[in-house]
């Protein structure tokens, strides 16, 4: 534990104010389950469904949790009577193909091997476990029957009663029942991530809605997000920008941002001038030191040209409602000096060709953490930067969201920091830091994306194109005489901003995607359009039932008699557990999977299941509702607008 308390001894020399040391990382684990937890669930008896139980149950500790959670727990119970001897055997549960049940307990044939050549283990091999692990469960409402499978398999079936109760008790107090449970307080988000003056390209639109959708997820979970753009706007570039600044514009500080026009081009001139002429170079040179030094109006040229790009971010932010906080690059160099103080001091920082650096284990070039000219540089930042957010933001989880391009440096980073004892060796502990990588954006040639005449794509261009493709939609489809030009608008840029974010969410970050207008805007597929309209429709057959949704849901019962009903109120329940998987993987694809899958599941149902006007209306206008409920969960979760008409 001795790296655990590095950050308490002080520095040799003061550190300013800001960098104390005070705080005490107690790295933990996810907490364990308690004791108490487990045999409350024992005393639990099957109570019959009735309306009062449903309406005055609370979301108690008692059937807190996900389905595999719950299940793990009665399983862990069986197991500790089945083979006290080895009581740090966690319960292996999945969720498993229908046939075989509703989900599996694996453990039998792992303890086999574990205890086969222990004397007197009182079993025959893995069948035999399996069938007392069955045995010893505690009585319980939730499952209806287990049955041994093959080699050991115990394969589980929920009770359809406990579904459809917990089903109806999600619709009276609301889904935030079945948020997950993540075992920390705070994390920071680091994405989306542009750089002053240079162009926000296809990888930070996809490092913006990756970010913004898990920065969603852990907010549902209950986790207090800091979403951070950690913008770049601090460098060596920006004596080259201020100085052509002053040149262009003698009068730059009343010249609106319209008269600078174009930022990317501004940079692409002065860069020519700096390469050309060498007298503006040696004056961005000394322009560099004098805005680092604190000048007034070099501060104030730097902070005019920050404004005028945050102005340009800030439009595709709005369009996409992504929210984030302004944290450059800038706001952790008064910390650099301290930080690398610290670290020196601990004897991590060796002096390479000039240079000042920390050798990482295993990677065979170091990390510059002051350059041979004294400079700090991109490391510098980001080990100020970690530190900062670990000690004064007291995040437990800190998720950087880049290009995979980027995946050294931050590993490098997480290991210095690893050995400077800000982070736990183990990564299954907090606090950690992960690195939440994406593949590329690729054009229908296979190359990078870009559009015909700009060597890179505007942003605000394509979702302007998305939006505009699916509008024109809705007028074919007659609409705009259907509708107002707001519901219009507004319904084209939902369905048009939904395509661009699910086309990107539903890979996997790590492979790269073709981008493709055609294919996102299809309504028919696993795209966004198809599941706005599953929704729209879902909204439809309730609307057009004439009933009272809320009333029924105080009034009416919810069962799931046809095996399609089941299935469907299966798949629902199992949302808060693919939320959490998505969350601890950092996988948004995993989600998009699941709302694929449940619009499937819908589609199945219905065409199966008469609802309006059969026998059992009121249950299926109920479990419609659940369903829209949890689309509209997962839309919100993925930063897509729900639309309620088609
Ligand atoms: N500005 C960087 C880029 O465009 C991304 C910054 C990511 N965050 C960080 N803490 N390094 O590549």
């Amino acid at each position: 534990m001795s790296a655990t308390f590095a950050l308490l001894h002080p520095p040799a020399s003061p550190l300013p104010p800001f960098l104390s040391f005070s705080r005490v990382s107690h790295f933990h684990s996810p907490p364990p389950l308690s004791t108490a937890d487990f045999w409350r669930l024992t005393s639990r008896r099957s109570v019959p469904i009735s309306k009062t139980s449903i309406s005055t149950m609370t979301n108690d500790e008692e059937n807190a949790g996900t389905v595999k959670k719950q299940l793990s727990k009665l399983f862990e119970q069986s197991l500790r009577i089945t083979v006290p001897s080895e009581s740090d055997v966690e319960p292996l549960i999945a969720a498993c193909a229908p046939k075989f049940g509703d989900y599996q307990c694996n453990n039998a044939m792992g303890l086999w091997s574990r205890i086969k050549n222990k004397k007197d283990n009182g079993f025959k091999g893995p069948p035999t476990i399996g069938k007392v692990i069955m045995e010893n469960l505690p009585p319980t409402e939730m499952i209806e029957k287990c049955t041994l499978a093959g080699p050991g398999f115990v394969n589980i079936k929920l009770s359809t009663s406990w579904i459809a109760k917990n089903i109806q008790k999600m619709l009276i107090i609301g889904i935030e029942t079945w948020a997950p449970r993540l075992p920390i307080k705070r994390a920071v988000v680091d994405f989306s991530s542009p750089n002053i003056a240079k162009e926000m390209h296809v990888g930070h639109l996809r490092s913006t809605i990756i970010g913004d959708t898990l920065a969603r997820m852990l907010e549902f979970s209950n986790v207090d997000v800091l979403r951070r753009n950690h913008v770049g706007d601090w460098g060596t570039q920006f004596g080259m920008l201020i100085e052509f600044l002053f040149d262009k514009f003698p009068n730059w500080e009343h010249a609106s941002a319209q008269a600078i026009g174009d930022l990317q081009e501004f940079y692409k001139a002065s860069k020519k001038r700096f390469d050309e002429d060498p007298a503006f170079k040696g004056r961005a040179q000394q322009a560099v030191v004098r805005l680092q030094g604190g000048e007034t109006s070099y501060r104030r040229a730097w902070a005019q040209i920050c404004e005028i790009s945050r102005n340009e971010f800030n439009k595709v932010y709005q369009r996409l409602g992504v929210q984030l906080e302004e944290k450059g690059e800038s706001f952790y160099n008064p910390y650099i000096p301290g930080v690398i103080e610290q670290l020196s001091n601990q004897g991590l920082v060796e002096e390479s060709q000039g240079a000042r650096v920390i050798h990482i284990e295993g990677v065979n070039i170091p990390l510059i953490v002051v350059k041979s000219d004294g400079g700090y540089n991109y490391a510098s930042t980001d080990m100020a930067a970690l530190w900062y957010r670990l000690n004064e933001e007291k995040a437990e989880w800190i998720i950087y969201v880049t290009d995979v391009g980027q995946q050294q440096h931050f590993e490098m980073v997480f290991s210095a920091a690893k050995l400077a004892g800000w982070l736990p060796a183990n990564d299954n502990m907090y606090p950690k830091a992960s690195h939440v990588g994406f593949g590329l954006v690729l054009g229908e040639d296979g190359k990078r994306f870009r559009t015909r005449n700009t060597e890179v794509v505007r942003l605000v261009d394509l979702l302007d194109e998305a939006k505009n493709r699916s509008k024109s939609v809705l007028i074919e489809r007659g609409k705009a005489a259907e509708w107002t030009e707001q519901e219009l608008e507004h319904t084209a840029e939902a369905v048009g901003y939904g395509a661009v974010k699910y086309a990107d969410l539903k890979n996997n970050r790590l492979t790269n995607y073709t981008f493709n207008f055609d294919q996102m805007l299809n309504d028919k597929g696993n795209t966004a359009v198809y599941l706005l309209y599953a929704h729209a429709r879902i909204c439809s057959i309730i609307r057009k039932s004439g009933k009272d949704i809320d009333e029924l849901k105080k009034t009416g019962v919810l069962t799931l008699d046809h095996d399609d009903e089941r299935g469907l109120g299966l798949h629902l329940l199992q949302f808060s557990e693919v939320v959490e998987e998505a969350c601890t993987n950092l996988l948004p694809n995993v989600l998009c999977e699941y709302l694929y899958n449940l619009s499937e599941n819908f589609t199945k149902f219905y065409s199966n299941c008469q609802v309006v006007g059969s026998a059992e209306e009121t249950s299926r206008l109920l479990l419609c509702e659940a369903t829209a409920v949890v689309m509209r969960k997962c839309f919100h979760l993925l930063g897509i607008t729900p639309v309620y008409k088609i």
